[in-house]
């Protein structure tokens, strides 16, 4: 990027005697079906100085009626709603074919897919399919959208990615690897975009209440997790279920007030590279910051897991209630 040109975004440019600046931006969001994806949409679409058109999509039109419920009077104005499923690169060209002059200006990466339990009992292709999803799936949304982002010279490519991108969580190990290799892949594309003035932003929550945990949760109790040792199985049900849902209880966010951040994000005109939302889950998270050789986090996450299960409880109660009185970052 020239330092002229975003002198010149920032300023606003005429183009066929539009105020550019003034201009609504295109925003395309994947996963609108439920969750965070569908309140970002929603909340974008109700934008009081209406600055965003909002292509809200999902994998299976058969779930749009929640979003055109909760969209309102913004459905058809500044919201419509498209199909995209981003395990498909026909999905994607189809959908952005349908984008008036195929402009994005704002691309959100929402879709995932979880999967959690034993390694040994999970199947090659459910992992791969987490990859595919996560990783692969905002890959082939970014180089469909990057093409056009480089030619008007600025962008925002906005990735939900977790604070599992930062740290990895035990019975995650391959939730976690497909964030950790979305952050690794956007941190190095983010070097190369600002001389083209577009911006990558990772948002990273911890926890959130949506349907995410009660799909986990269900395929769990489901799976038989074959050729996993008793003691593994033991760990996994009996320590590591009950902790997470503690964890989700005490220190998790609504999906509306991560929406909130994000949209924040969008309406920044220097957006960050990494944003958390989640001011409680900060001090897990910090284990990791203060330690590079990574033993503090490792060590002090498996003595709470695993010996000091009712420090874990305290702790997690006393972030829920405030009563840990410091401020952290993020704010
Ligand atoms: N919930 C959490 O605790 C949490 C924490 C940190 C980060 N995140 C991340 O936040 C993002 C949104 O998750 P959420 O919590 O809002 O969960 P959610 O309610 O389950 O939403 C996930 C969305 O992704 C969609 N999706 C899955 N596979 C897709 C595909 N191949 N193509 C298009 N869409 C697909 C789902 O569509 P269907 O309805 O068709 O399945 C759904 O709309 C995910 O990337 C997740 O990893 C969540």
């Amino acid at each position: 990027m020239g330092a002229g040109s975003q002198v010149l975004a920032s300023r606003g440019h005429l183009r066929g005697g539009i105020n550019m600046a003034d201009a609504p931006r295109t925003v395309l969001i994947s996963g609108c079906s439920s969750g965070i994806g569908l309140e970002l949409a929603v909340q974008l679409a109700h934008d009081h100085r209406q600055r965003y058109r909002v292509v809200a999509t999902m994998r299976d039109l058969g779930k749009k009626g929640t979003l055109e419920t909760a969209a309102g009077e913004a459905l058809g104005q500044t919201l419509t709603v498209a199909q995209l499923d981003v395990c498909s690169e026909e999905s994607v060209a189809q959908c952005l074919s349908c984008i008036q002059g195929g402009e994005v200006d704002v691309l959100v990466n929402n879709a995932g897919v979880g999967l959690v339990g034993p390694l040994e009992g999970l199947s090659l292709a459910a992992m791969q399919n987490v990859l595919d999803t996560n990783f692969f799936g905002a890959v082939r949304l970014v180089r469909a959208v990057l093409p056009g982002m480089k030619r008007r010279r600025k962008g925002h490519i906005v990735v939900i990615s977790s604070v599992m991108g930062l740290q990895g969580v035990v019975f995650n190990e391959i939730y976690a690897a497909s964030k950790f290799a979305l952050e690794g892949f956007f941190e190095s594309l983010a070097v190369q975009l600002l001389q083209f003035n577009i911006f990558i932003t990772l948002v990273e929550p911890g926890p959130v209440a949506t349907d995410f945990e009660g799909k986990l949760l269900e395929q769990v109790s489901t799976t038989e997790f074959p050729d996993t040792d008793p003691d593994t199985l033991h760990y996994f049900r009996d320590i590591y279920l009950p902790a997470s849902r503690e964890l989700f209880r005490s220190v998790g966010q609504s999906p509306q007030d991560v929406a909130q951040v994000i949209v924040k994000v969008i309406g920044s005109a220097r957006p960050p590279l990494r944003r958390q939302t989640n001011a409680r889950y900060t001090p897990l998270a910090a284990l990791k910051a203060v330690d590079p050789s990574g033993s503090l986090y490792v060590r002090t996450t498996h003595c709470l897991l695993f010996r000091w299960t009712r420090l874990l409880n305290l702790g997690l109660r006393c972030l829920a209630c405030g009563c840990l009185r410091f401020r952290i970052w993020p704010r």
